[in-house]
């Protein structure tokens, strides 16, 4: 999380997650063609901009900025003769809106060319869209080129009619056109991924993953955009958010209370759990939310969760440095993050040779090893007047009341969570490795998993079976990572084994960030769904079905979240 996947979610974090190669091969088409029509687009308008300023260019200066080239005489004559009439340069303006987007109608055609959309309709219309532009255009460009010395207004009015009636169409089109080539990039994604759960991993596969997680890593643009002027509004107005010196209230303390932790560096994604929380109990003034983040992330989490009242749910928002406990002497994780090889191991991984192995790609990113996703460990220690708290992931919305989980009898146990595990999938061997003496003579291959995300901690007995020290155990064994790869998952797994508490599933849905056909209706009854997988709802690649559960608790009362665009 130090570098640039700071804000980024912990989208590929295989926290209690099913690594799906096969979804990453359809996202490779997505980001292509995606990425194609991006290309396309701005080339058309780069040429048109250039043609535009060129030409305003030659207009105001009265001097041919292509004075070499073969036309310099026909420029000269059209200078000569917009000097004379100053209806001209409004006709140059025109015509060259009608060729930008003659260029763009062309664009789209050959991407839906490209595409070989089933049907061909699109394809059609814009290239009559573009073969009207043309024919608009060389019916008037006589009128520059005759020399003739004046224009007829008329005939210009016209003109600027017909063009803005061509640029409405075709807006309207390209806006149609843009859901039907979504649509048909959907459909493909669906069948690349029926196709590919029996295929090999092939080396289109790979490119495709990595690719896949370009898109995941990459901050998207209203996210930023948010962070900033959040931190524009803190900056202006310091005394409205600081809390430090402060005391803090009596609630964030209360062990009464329902208590929350939430560790994320997504300002959006914090707020979305928070008021989806929030917005499904019945009592909200008897809830605490800790919201942990970054020290760079700090400011911005501050305004967002001042600017709104929460219905008078109480919110603490720290940053993790503000823990100092937490230091390398005493975490495993930061130990290790400081020393030589792993520097090296997480960092000197070259472009070129990640592209050619997205396995070891994960394996190498730094967030696996921030301090933010292991601060679930130091739980009892962070919040030492506590007994119980619900632990929430930031990719998760909230759709139920869930004051039952403090009423779940723990039976002695230390985590409550759901169980994934099904046939021969999602058990312990699947995620360490069995042949470690260690992990062989104190594990059964065959134990269930869970998932975090969700999960109810009883403080107390984590603090009488001294849990911590056992994470440290296992965290400090792994340095060289031959107990398990990476993420906090196998640690949890080991940390938790025997003191985990199965809860009943409709708790807990797993799998909207990659699984198109989970079942509406058992999404509907979730107490909580869970966007793990790349394809987060805040992200373009977010799967369209469920994109509104999460949308529906963004907050657009915020004028920052709405001027930035949040769930358009
Ligand atoms: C690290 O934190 C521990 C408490 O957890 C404290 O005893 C120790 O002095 C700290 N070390 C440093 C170098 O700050
Ligand atoms: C890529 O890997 C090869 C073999 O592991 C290594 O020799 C080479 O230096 C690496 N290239 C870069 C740019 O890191
Ligand atoms: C990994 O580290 C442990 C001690 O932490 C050591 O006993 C073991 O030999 C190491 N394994 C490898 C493959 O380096
Ligand atoms: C699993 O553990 C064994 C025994 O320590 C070690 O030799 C092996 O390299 C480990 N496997 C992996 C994939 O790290």
């Amino acid at each position: 999380m130090a570098l640039n996947s700071g804000r980024v979610r912990r989208n590929a974090r295989l926290t209690g997650r099913v690594i799906r190669h096969p979804m990453r091969c359809s996202m490779f088409t997505v980001r292509f063609f995606t990425g194609f029509l991006t290309i396309a687009v701005s080339v058309s308008f780069a040429v048109w901009f250039l043609f535009a300023y060129s030409n305003s260019d030659d207009v105001d200066v009265g001097f041919p900025v292509n004075a070499y080239g073969s036309s310099s005489s026909s420029y000269w004559r059209s200078m000569l003769a917009l000097k004379s009439d100053a209806l001209k340069p409004r006709l140059h303006q025109v015509l060259k809106q009608a060729e930008g987007h003659r260029n763009l109608a062309v664009a789209y055609a050959s991407y839906a060319r490209k595409l070989k959309l089933e049907n061909s309709k699109l394809l059609r219309i814009f290239t009559e869209l573009s073969q009207k532009y043309t024919d608009l255009i060389s019916n008037y460009q006589g009128l520059l080129d005759s020399g003739s010395s004046s224009i007829d207004e008329s005939v210009l009015r016209q003109l600027e009619k017909e063009v803005k009636e061509q640029v409405k169409l075709m807006r309207k089109v390209i806006s149609e056109a843009k859901e039907s080539f979504d649509n048909q990039l959907k459909i493909h994604k669906l069948k690349d991924t029926i196709f590919a759960l029996n295929e090999q991993l092939t080396k289109a596969k790979k490119q495709g993953a990595f690719s896949s997680l370009i898109a995941a890593k990459s901050i998207p643009k209203s996210l930023h955009c948010l962070v900033l002027r959040l931190m524009r509004e803190r900056i202006a107005h310091p005394e409205k958010y600081a809390d430090e010196g402060n005391p803090p209230k009596p609630e964030i303390e209360d062990p009464k209370l329902y208590h929350y932790a939430i560790f994320s560096d997504n300002v959006i994604a914090a707020s979305v759990v928070v008021n989806s929380a929030v917005k499904n109990t019945r009592e909200p003034w008897k809830h605490v939310f800790h919201v942990v983040t970054d020290k760079m992330n700090l400011g911005a989490m501050q305004v967002m969760f001042k600017m709104q009242d929460y219905g008078g749910a109480h919110i603490e928002v720290k940053a993790v440095e503000d823990y100092k406990f937490l230091n390398s002497s005493y975490v495993p994780v930061l130990k290790q993050k400081d020393s030589v090889s792993l520097q090296q191991f997480y960092f000197e991984n070259k472009l070129e040779n990640a592209t050619k192995d997205t396995t070891n790609m994960k394996f190498r990113n730094p967030k696996y090893l921030s301090i933010l996703n292991h601060l679930r460990f130091y739980l009892p220690e962070m919040y030492p007047k506590l007994h119980k708290i619900l632990f929430l992931d930031d990719d998760i919305v909230v759709q139920r009341e869930l004051t039952g989980l403090w009423e779940i009898d723990m039976d002695g146990n230390i985590n409550g969570a759901v169980e994934t595990c099904f046939g021969s999938f999602h058990r312990y061997a699947q995620y360490m490795n069995f042949s470690h003496p260690l992990i062989k003579s104190r594990f059964s291959p065959n134990a269930c998993a869970w998932a975090y995300g969700m999960n109810f901690f009883d403080l107390d007995a984590w603090r009488r079976k001294k849990c911590t020290e056992e994470y440290h155990y296992w965290q400090t064994l792994n340095e060289n990572r031959t107990l398990w790869k990476l993420g906090t998952l196998p640690a949890g797994l080991l940390t938790y084994y025997s003191t985990t508490r199965p809860l009943e599933k409709s708790w807990h849905i797993l799998g909207l960030g990659y699984n198109p056909s989970i079942s509406m209706n058992e999404i509907k009854n979730a107490a909580v769904i869970h966007f793990n997988g790349n394809m987060k709802p805040w992200l373009d690649i977010a799967i369209t079905k469920y994109r509104p559960l999460w949308t529906k608790y963004v907050d657009y009362g915020n004028e920052h979240a709405r001027s930035c665009n949040f769930g358009l």
